[in-house]
């Protein structure tokens, strides 16, 4: 695949297994944000909200996305945040295509309740909350997808052909 495939979308919408997926499926190269900025701080995301800031880690990934625009025949699961910024959308658009996972807030939660790498829903564990968070961004999540996937029920192999397929 020539083109870059950045996935967004809320915290367990499935964007790292889907990367892998496509990854495996396309011999593409596979980038993950949150891992990338991890190994470059050699900290926790969740340490790095509490000693840094949220701010600072906003910078890292903003800077991070700047630096992919040379990339090609490359899979970006991006964390869950990176589209509320729109400096951030119009650098993906720049070098790919933008897929924006949805998934309903039951399932989200099913699927994120027993982690703890997630500073946000740290105290915020519950499925009105997550729905309240993807509510406020679900308007930067819808204009700045090229496609809208739909991952709630359906195998990820499904979802990857109907990422391709679109
Ligand atoms: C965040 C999502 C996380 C991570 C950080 C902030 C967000 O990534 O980047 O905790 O603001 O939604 P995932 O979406 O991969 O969980």
């Amino acid at each position: 695949m020539r083109d870059n495939i950045f996935l967004i979308g809320f915290m367990g919408a499935g964007k790292s297994t889907i990367a892998r997926s496509l990854r495996d499926l396309y011999a593409m190269r596979l980038i993950e944000m949150d891992e990338q900025i991890e190994r470059q701080e050699g900290m926790k995301i969740s340490r790095i909200f509490k000693e840094k800031g949220e701010a600072y880690f906003r910078a890292l990934e903003t800077a991070l996305l700047e630096g992919l625009r040379c990339e090609m025949n490359t899979v970006v699961s991006c964390g869950g945040g990176v589209p509320m910024r729109q400096c951030n959308v119009d650098a993906m658009r720049q070098s790919g295509r933008i897929v924006y996972l949805s998934a309903k807030p039951e399932t989200i939660f099913a699927r994120v309740r027993h982690a703890h790498n997630r500073p946000l829903l740290e105290g915020n564990m519950n499925v009105a909350y997550i729905e309240k968070l993807l509510q406020e961004r679900l308007p930067k999540y819808l204009a700045a997808a090229d496609v809208i996937v739909e991952t709630d029920g359906r195998s990820a192999r499904e979802i990857c052909r109907d990422i391709v397929r679109q």
